[in-house]
């Protein structure tokens, strides 16, 4: 049923990907960091299919709204999109999985990850979502970035990311198993 679902709504955000107008920003706002500007990074959540949706393309979050599937959309955090994030010193890129047979996507700074998601987990690569610090040594010379935390439900194939302390600790408590910190971020407004 999951699988079906997901293959029905990337139909659907393919059609709409290919008639939508061009697409409003969503809860963008001017930022920026260590001279350097940055962007929202998009959580879109579908509970009938246990998904994540982790972008900072607009028009997807639109798109996956749109679909129904998909019904409520935050910022998570801020990061630099990835034709600035390249300039920053420090700031490595953040990939971006998906998986149609576990309805699942996820993102991670390790492209060993990537390679192993894909050789052996069923996985595609879907690019880059934006760009981040790995780790606090890579992040000092940036203040403001906060850890962002990840997470793991086996049971409903779920990736969880956030910055607050609060949320990973409820979900830890609804089957969610703390996989660490994916990255360092600028928090959400
Ligand atoms: C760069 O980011 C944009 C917006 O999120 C996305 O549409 C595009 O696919 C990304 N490019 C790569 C190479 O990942
Ligand atoms: C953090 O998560 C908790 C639990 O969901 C929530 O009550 C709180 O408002 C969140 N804090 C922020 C700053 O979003």
């Amino acid at each position: 049923m999951k699988a079906i679902l997901f293959a029905l709504t990337t139909a659907a955000l393919a059609l709409q990907a290919y008639c939508a107008p061009a697409a409003a920003a969503i809860g963008s706002r001017a930022a920026e960091a260590c001279g350097f500007p940055t962007i929202p990074l998009y959580r879109v959540v579908s509970d009938s299919i246990s998904d994540r949706i982790f972008t900072t393309d607009a028009s997807e979050v639109e798109h996956a709204l749109e679909s129904g599937v998909y019904v409520r959309q935050a910022v998570l955090a801020y990061v630099y999109s990835n034709t600035t994030g390249p300039n920053v010193p420090g700031a490595v890129p953040f990939f971006r999985l998906g998986s149609a047979a576990n309805t699942d996507h996820y993102i991670t700074t390790s492209w060993d990850e990537v390679d192993s998601a894909v050789a052996s987990n069923g996985y595609e690569y879907q690019g880059i979502v934006g760009y981040v610090f790995a780790d606090t040594s890579a992040a000092t010379g940036c203040p403001g970035t906060v850890a962002f935390h990840r997470s793991f439900n086996p049971q409903l194939e779920d990736h969880f990311f956030t910055t607050n302390v609060s949320e990973a600790a409820i979900l830890a408590g609804e089957g969610y198993l703390d996989q660490g910190i994916a990255a360092y971020v600028f928090p959400p407004a």
